[in-house]
């Protein structure tokens, strides 16, 4: 037998376990050292005294928590993936959501209300009684319910420039959140979208940083509108954070989108010029909670990105809410969950989206800590962030259940998508309409269905179909309730009519977008459905003059139609008031919308840069802020 082979290998095994053991021994040591000294169970309920500051409070109940309470705060879990609601108490669970369409049983505000106490008393079994955050998607009211008033998508809001209009919204959405027990919203949207092939346009105010700023700040003074005692009824989420809306066309990770959750140019110019001054001023206006994008920045996921969520947005903008990561986002920026978790952490996530495993989470955590990777300090900040929202929100406050009454905004709702509404093209002067016209012929995708006319987040995350919502009215009903009662006003989807050989005045094609969310909505070619331009020709076919309103997320490439249409209305995501549009078509009301967003000729202008114009220096079709009035 050759010895010297073994002897060799002998020594190597033998180094091998010197290594081993040393990295075990600095490990317990890291261990050993790291191993949070708790607090001994002190039992100050100064932090539940209404006469002491917000900071003193935080710091009275900071100093009795234990690194496993304040771990469980920045754990943020979707409803149904509590395993067990006891978890709530047995870890101390910061916040709780319902992910778009995750809605109680009985969904109603009762059904809401029930829900959320639920929670809120499982809260109150831990130790220290820390009541919840309970977080949801009203982006365009409390759409989840189905009897609740639906406003226009953002993009609507963005049409408008109005400001009190914005604040007014926050606060009825507020009104209908709190009414429900929920004291989280994930709005407004912040993004600033320069692509119309991007399935998430909708859901911004426009791609102008200024008209954000100031709308985005309104919202915030709204939905946040304190009380005489001092609290806020709800608290805003500014979302997603920062340099959403530029990503490039097929360069998303997520297999099943092409722009949403893609990638944005490393641009630091932009970063200061445009991207974040939309988040200073909704911050100003006193903003308590961030939500990260789940886009990558660069070659870097930004949920990663020290140097903008602790750099930017936490020191030069002086943000002292707290930062939140959006669904599932956290895990996404390295391969494996421990360290996505260390990263995200250290990089400035104060509350973890997490959605679904919270148990892992916390051990994670634990350990990260434990062996020095997350410190003591970091954790402190971001529960500190937590609490200050909460207690701001007047959570420790005593019982905060209402009873569970949805308000009705249909005026105020309708008032905004009369505002919403842009007048691009009148060339005939068609409108506005006289309600004693003797006939109108109305066909078209949207003209008859309040489904899609309120697009995506309305019940359901991708919308719902038909005209099932109570109390609401389609653009259809609308017309019938402005003409005379001598109008015949006929509606067929597809413009096809029996009586068609017999011309009539009037036509209104109303036609869109089916609702889409997210990266469900990424198309490259953005246009109507075939469907929807033979009801247009139909129509024109069959009516003398005909009106066509185009009901979407974002504008449409049209170039190619709108030359043989004398009258466009273009009329956004309006909600559940479709009466709104007949308002303003019928005179009642005056035009005032200007496109928030400019409206392409091509696809081959996109994306857009960030000052509303072409890449290529080609006009579009009609620039930002078009909008024609009577
Ligand atoms: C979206 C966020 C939303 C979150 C919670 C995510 O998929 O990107 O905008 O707030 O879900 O529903």
């Amino acid at each position: 037998m050759n010895s010297a082979p073994v002897r060799v290998c002998i020594r190597l095994l033998r180094y091998l376990a010197f290594i081993i053991i040393l990295i075990l021994s600095v490990a317990a040591l890291l261990i050993f050292m790291n191993t949070p000294k708790d607090p001994t169970v002190t039992n100050s309920s100064k932090y539940l005294d209404t006469t002491l500051s917000v900071d003193e409070r935080i710091e009275d109940l900071l100093a009795q928590m234990t690194m496993a309470e304040k771990i469980g705060q920045m754990a943020l879990v979707e409803k149904n993936s509590l395993s067990d609601v006891g978890d709530i108490a047995t870890y101390g669970l910061g916040a709780v959501l319902s992910g778009a369409g995750a809605k109680p049983e009985d969904n109603t505000v009762e059904g809401w209300s029930e829900m959320i106490a639920g929670f809120q008393t499982e809260a109150k079994k831990s130790r220290l009684q820390i009541p919840l955050l309970y977080g949801v998607d009203a982006v365009h009211g409390h759409a989840m319910i189905p009897n609740a008033t639906v406003f226009p998508h953002q993009i609507g809001l963005g049409a408008t420039g109005d400001a009190d209009l914005v604040q007014a919204i926050g606060e009825a959405t507020a009104k209908d959140l709190v009414t429900s027990g929920v004291n989280w919203n994930y709005a407004p949207n912040l993004d600033l979208p320069i692509d119309i092939r991007w399935g998430r346009m909708y859901e911004a105010f426009s791609d102008d940083p200024l008209l954000t700023a100031r709308l985005g700040a309104a919202y915030v003074r709204g939905l946040q509108a304190t009380s005489t005692t001092g609290k806020i009824p709800v608290l805003a989420t500014l979302k997603h954070f920062t340099g959403v809306g530029s990503m490039q066309w097929n360069s998303s990770l997520n297999k099943n989108y092409k722009l949403d959750q893609g990638v944005t140019e490393a641009d630091a110019k932009l970063l200061q010029s445009t991207y974040l001054p939309p988040f200073k001023a909704a911050i100003d206006a006193g903003a308590l909670s961030v939500m990260i994008g789940l886009h990558m920045w660069g070659d870097g996921k930004m949920i990663a990105n020290k140097d903008i969520i602790t750099g930017e947005l936490k020191n030069n903008l002086g943000f002292t809410g707290f930062v939140v990561s959006d669904w599932y986002g956290l895990y996404e920026n390295a391969g494996n969950k421990f360290m996505a978790t260390v990263r995200g952490i250290n990089a400035g996530v104060d509350m973890v989206m997490l959605p679904f495993d919270y148990r892992t989470f916390i051990r994670h955590m634990t350990w990260a800590n434990r062996l020095g990777l997350i410190s003591d300090s970091r954790i402190d900040d971001a529960t500190r962030r937590i609490l200050r929202a909460k207690f701001t929100l007047g959570l420790f406050d005593g019982d905060m259940t209402v009873s569970p009454v949805l308000a009705q905004h249909r005026e105020l709702s309708r008032q905004a998508v009369a505002q919403s509404l842009v007048l691009l093209k009148n060339d005939v002067k068609v409108l506005p309409l006289q309600p004693t016209v003797s006939h109108i012929r109305v066909a078209g995708s949207a003209a008859d269905n309040i489904g899609l006319q309120s697009g995506a987040w309305t019940v359901e995350w991708q919308g719902v179909d038909g005209n099932w919502l109570p109390g609401a009215t389609s653009i259809l009903d609308g017309i019938k309730k402005q003409v005379s009662l001598n109008t015949n006003v006929e509606y067929s989807l597809t413009g096809e009519f029996i009586t068609a050989v017999k011309k009539v005045p009037l036509g209104i094609a109303v036609v869109g977008e089916t609702p889409y969310a997210e990266g469900w909505g990424d198309r490259e070619y953005p246009i109507l459905s075939n469907e929807d331009l033979t009801a247009i020709k139909n129509l024109q076919a069959s009516c003398d003059n005909v009106v066509v309103v185009i009901v979407s997320g974002r504008p449409l490439l049209i170039a190619n139609e709108v030359g043989s249409w004398d009258t466009l209305v273009a009329a956004w995501l309006p909600g559940t008031e479709g009466i709104g549009v007949a308002d303003v078509l019928f005179g009642k009301k005056q035009f005032m919308g200007t496109l928030p967003v400019p409206w392409p000729a091509s696809s081959e202008q996109l994306p857009m840069t960030h000052t509303g114009e072409t890449a290529d220096g080609t006009p579009v079709l009609f620039p930002r802020y078009t909008g024609l009035a009577y």
